[in-house]
């Protein structure tokens, strides 16, 4: 069976959308109508008129899209692709420390790769690409938490200069790229520029030459008088790269133990596992509504902001 093909007509009859992340794995990647960041991903799930949308990414992306336009059907390829940055902040830990600091009064802006329940404590979203500008808009008096990328927050604070508490969570896999990682790729690749996405650790973050989300990665790269890259983000990202600006070259940030890196639940995602789920509409997200209606306001303010 060509896999291809079977899915570009499952697609057809069943009215569906295929939307990618940049992390998934190349096959993927061309059979899909839409590959981007995940702030990309979520304007095309709030945008689309087809009656399904196959959400090829982790779990709390095809919850975005659920909770963004419930009246669609949301697939994934495979329920079980989490994510530890989430998973660094349950719902229920984010309440009690809420509970507990009362006092401060926080104003939540959560990243949005957490679950739907820390997205229905929060007061907005953000995402990589528009975090810096989210975060300009929260009123001046009030004192923000952000949840639940250290790392990121970290970063947003150097571009604003906005105090903010921050949660202590990260992804695994950025936090896996070192100073001395990164500083032996540059003596390998001299002329080569290092792009970093802001989920990387302060020290990762210092060595980048540009530091963005993975949708700017691919404006940055392009209008770059410069020839070499070298990507410090999870390697499903050389893909879209390389396809997108064949005419120059793209090496994978290394760890201190490999040669690139890669998420671990973007990978559960194959061509088999699509092609099943559009032709079972199953696995399914599904959210109970009080709880979806609580997690789409701030995802519609974060919408209005950007
Ligand atoms: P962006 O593609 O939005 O930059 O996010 C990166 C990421 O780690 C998604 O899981
Ligand atoms: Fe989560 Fe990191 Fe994987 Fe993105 S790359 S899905 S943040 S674990």
């Amino acid at each position: 069976m060509n896999l291809f093909s079977e899915i570009q007509r499952l697609k057809k009859e069943r009215n569906a959308v295929i939307l990618a992340h940049n992390y998934q794995i190349p096959e993927i990647q061309e059979v899909a109508d839409y590959v981007g960041d995940s702030l990309g991903l979520s304007i095309q799930a709030a945008q689309t008129e087809a009656e399904v949308i196959a959400f090829c990414g982790v779990h709390f992306m095809g919850e975005t899209a659920k909770i963004i336009n419930p009246t669609k059907k949301v697939v994934l390829p495979d329920l079980n692709a989490g994510c530890s940055l989430s998973d660094s902040c349950p719902a229920p830990a984010l309440e009690k420390f809420l509970k507990e600091h009362a006092d401060k009064n926080y104003y939540v802006v959560s990243y949005i790769n957490c679950s739907a329940g820390v997205k229905a404590l929060s007061d907005v979203i953000c995402t990589s690409g528009n975090a810096v500008k989210i975060v300009s808009h929260v009123p001046k008096d009030r004192n923000i938490l952000f949840a639940p990328d250290q790392n990121l927050g970290a970063w947003v604070i150097e571009q604003t200069g906005r105090p903010m508490e921050l949660w202590k969570g990260n992804c695994y896999v950025h936090v896996e790229f070192t100073r001395d990682s990164i500083n032996r790729a540059r003596k390998e690749h001299p002329d080569a520029k290092v792009v970093a996405h802001p989920e990387c650790p302060h020290a990762v973050r210092l060595l980048a030459d540009e530091v963005c989300s993975t949708e700017k990665m691919v404006t940055y790269c392009k209008n770059s008088p410069a020839k070499a890259f070298v990507i410090v983000t999870e390697e499903g990202m050389l893909h879209r790269l390389r396809r997108e600006i064949p005419d120059k070259t793209f090496l994978p940030g290394p760890t201190d133990h490999c040669a690139c890196a890669e998420c671990r639940y973007m990978k559960m995602n194959t061509m088999e596992k699509l092609y099943r789920c559009l032709r079972d509409l199953s696995p399914e997200v599904v959210l109970e509504e009080e709880l979806r209606a609580r997690a789409e306001k701030p995802l519609r303010r974060m919408l209005e902001w950007s």
